[in-house]
């Protein structure tokens, strides 16, 4: 049995890691946290993200074998927060590996420019690789939750990708049929407890989940819902201009970086309709777990909104 510790376990992601984690039972889990609370099932080690030294001496205190990191990464303080824990993970005489955050795409070298996202995710990698810990990052394309809540059981906050369900509308970037790897938060965190228990990490694990795209979840979330959905699409140029015609926005929590909500948005759905959101890779830990069932669009939607 190991003994991981979830950094940032607190979130929406890292909540998710620690119930899969906590319910497959096979290791002990910490949740380390800048502010411990009051838990029945759940450890928490509080640390300053600061004080490399601190937290070192609290991994081998706890003698956490396993860091998975899941913070938001929103700005250049919280990617400062996750290399400090990567060197304090190396400091640690007892830990060995560790995730960092990521759960989300492979950057390309061109994003680092206009994506601070890229940049932090190039970071944290430059860190880690310059350790002797073993270590990878998950790349899991978009997550299905967004179409499900708030009926669908997540701890996802609110964001919007292509298909609005509850507003019954969608703002699909090109043609709508890029194809975008899409998977469930408790899936994929359901293949990081998987991991914890094998050997011979590779600096990338991908999640292929279910390849499908915004065209087909939109259709999908019509039929649930039983009628049409006001459908607009979006050019790919109006999208380099930062342009995106939503009716309605929700923060994204990435607007400390300057840019307007709209123009992340853009951003983003530009990404999704060039390919930055498709895994090529045949690697995946689909293929390695297949034991794991993989819960489709139409499974997450239909149960959510079907009569709604
Ligand atoms: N592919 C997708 O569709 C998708 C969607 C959502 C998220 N993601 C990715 O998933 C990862 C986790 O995102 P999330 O939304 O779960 O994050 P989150 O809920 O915003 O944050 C997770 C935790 O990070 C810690 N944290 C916050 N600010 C911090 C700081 N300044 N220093 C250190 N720790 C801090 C907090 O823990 P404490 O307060 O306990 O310290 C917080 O609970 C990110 O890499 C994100 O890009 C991907």
């Amino acid at each position: 049995m190991g003994i991981i510790a979830v950094a940032g376990g607190t979130g929406s992601i890292g909540r998710t890691i620690v119930e899969a984690l906590v319910e497959r039972g096979a290791h002990d889990v910490f949740v380390l946290t800048r502010k411990a609370r009051e838990s029945d099932n759940v450890k928490f080690l509080a640390v300053d993200y600061g004080d490399v030294n601190g937290i070192a001496q609290a991994l081998e205190e706890a003698r956490v074998d396993t860091v998975i990191c899941a913070f938001g990464m929103e700005s250049d303080a919280i990617s400062q927060a996750q290399i400090n824990l990567i060197h304090a993970a190396e400091r640690s005489t007892v830990t060995k590996r560790f995730m960092v955050s990521g759960y989300d795409m492979l950057f390309k070298d061109e994003q680092m420019t206009w994506l601070p996202i890229a940049r932090w995710a190039r970071d944290a990698d430059k860190a880690v690789a310059a350790t002797n810990l073993e270590h990878t990052r998950v790349v899991n394309g978009l997550f299905l939750d967004y179409y499900g809540i708030p009926h669908w059981k997540s701890y996802l906050k609110p964001w919007i990708n292509g298909v609005h369900v509850p507003g019954k509308w969608a703002v699909l970037p090109g043609d709508g049929l890029s194809p975008i790897n899409f998977v469930t938060t408790k899936d994929m965190a359901r293949f990081v407890t998987r991991l914890m228990d094998s050997s011979g990490w590779k600096p990338v694990s991908f999640i292929a989940g279910q390849t499908t795209t915004f065209k087909e979840i939109c259709e999908i979330a019509e039929r649930a819902r039983g009628e049409r959905f006001f459908v607009q699409y979006e050019s790919l140029e109006s999208l380099r201009n930062g342009r995106i015609s939503f009716p309605e926005f929700v923060e994204t929590g990435l607007e400390g970086s300057g840019q307007s909500t709209e123009s992340i948005f853009a951003m983003f759905h530009l990404t999704s309709a060039t390919g930055g959101y498709t895994i090529t890779s045949d690697d995946t830990l689909d293929r390695r777990f297949p034991d794991i069932h993989i819960t489709t669009a139409e499974e997450v939607i239909e149960s959510s909104w079907r009569g709604r």
